[in-house]
């Protein structure tokens, strides 16, 4: 009898944190990784409750759970202390405010996106980075957007700018981890139905599938590059985008 072949989604017994954890994507990520059997750290600016409710009981009571800002890096330094080495850390914190950039005080939410969507991707590589080195192995997933190709479907230029520089950042990183056996790679998702799109005037008919994706959806791609099945995925952005840009 041979060895039943191993599914290259399984993620048994595998350490993954999921930053963002309370978000829509980040939810059903944490959801999505508990069924394919990873072990769950799981983190947010929201509370420890509020993470906890978003998730779900029964994933949640078996994570451990913090509440940390990854726009700080002190936090997110401390944060990494007390969680230890992961094999794979998952980010989908971020925010996207709809506001007019040509508006005297804009310059505050410019520097509140930079903090969420571009110092937190860096604070939690710095943090998690080199014990995914010292074990020789370990899976970085970022999340960028469609926004950072082609500007956003309703998004801001602060959005637009931090995701375009997101995907380069994933592509700068990919060559610190490759020789290590740390893969890095990116998600682009097209809209997507999570508070970050609540009421902000999508038009599910304006696209070509007549829908907004689920976040189940952009979830199963995030498992997938944790998984065996992407182990010779390094530095690419995957378009999760329902056909909304082409490039
Ligand atoms: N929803 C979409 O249409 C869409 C499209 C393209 C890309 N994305 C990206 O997907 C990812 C997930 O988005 P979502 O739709 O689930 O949004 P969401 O608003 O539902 O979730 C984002 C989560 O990040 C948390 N967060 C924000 N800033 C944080 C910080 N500094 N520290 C810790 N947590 C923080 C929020 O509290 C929230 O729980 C984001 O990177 C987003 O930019 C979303």
């Amino acid at each position: 009898m041979t060895a039943p072949t191993p599914s290259p989604f399984d993620l048994t017994g595998r350490l993954i944190a999921i930053t963002g954890a309370a978000g829509g994507i980040g939810s059903a990520t944490a959801r999505l990784c508990a069924a394919q059997g990873a072990r769950l750290v799981l983190a947010d600016r929201l509370s420890i409750e509020e993470i906890r409710d978003r998730v779900g009981a029964e994933v949640a009571g078996r994570a451990a759970i913090h509440s940390v800002d990854t726009g700080c890096r002190q936090a997110v330094t401390a944060f990494a202390a007390e969680v230890g080495p992961v094999y794979g850390l998952i980010d989908t914190a971020a925010i996207a405010p709809v506001d007019d950039w040509m508006a005297e005080d804009w310059d505050e939410a410019l520097d509140a996106v930079i903090r969420a969507n571009v110092k937190g991707p860096i604070n939690l590589a710095r943090a998690f980075l080199p014990g995914m080195v010292a074990a020789g192995e370990g899976r970085l997933v970022l999340c960028g957007s469609v926004a950072g190709w082609m500007g956003g479907i309703r998004s801001g230029p602060h959005y637009a700018f931090s995701k375009g520089g997101l995907h380069a950042f994933v592509r700068w990183l990919s060559r610190q981890g490759a020789p290590h056996g740390v893969l890095v790679n990116g998600i682009a998702p097209g809209p997507v139905e999570t508070g970050m799109t609540a009421g902000k005037g999508y038009d599910p008919q304006a696209y070509p599938l007549r829908r907004m994706a689920r976040p189940e959806e952009i979830a199963a791609t995030a498992v997938f590059l944790c998984g065996a099945g992407a182990g010779y995925a390094s530095g690419a952005i995957f378009d999760i985008n329902g056909g909304t840009h082409f490039h």
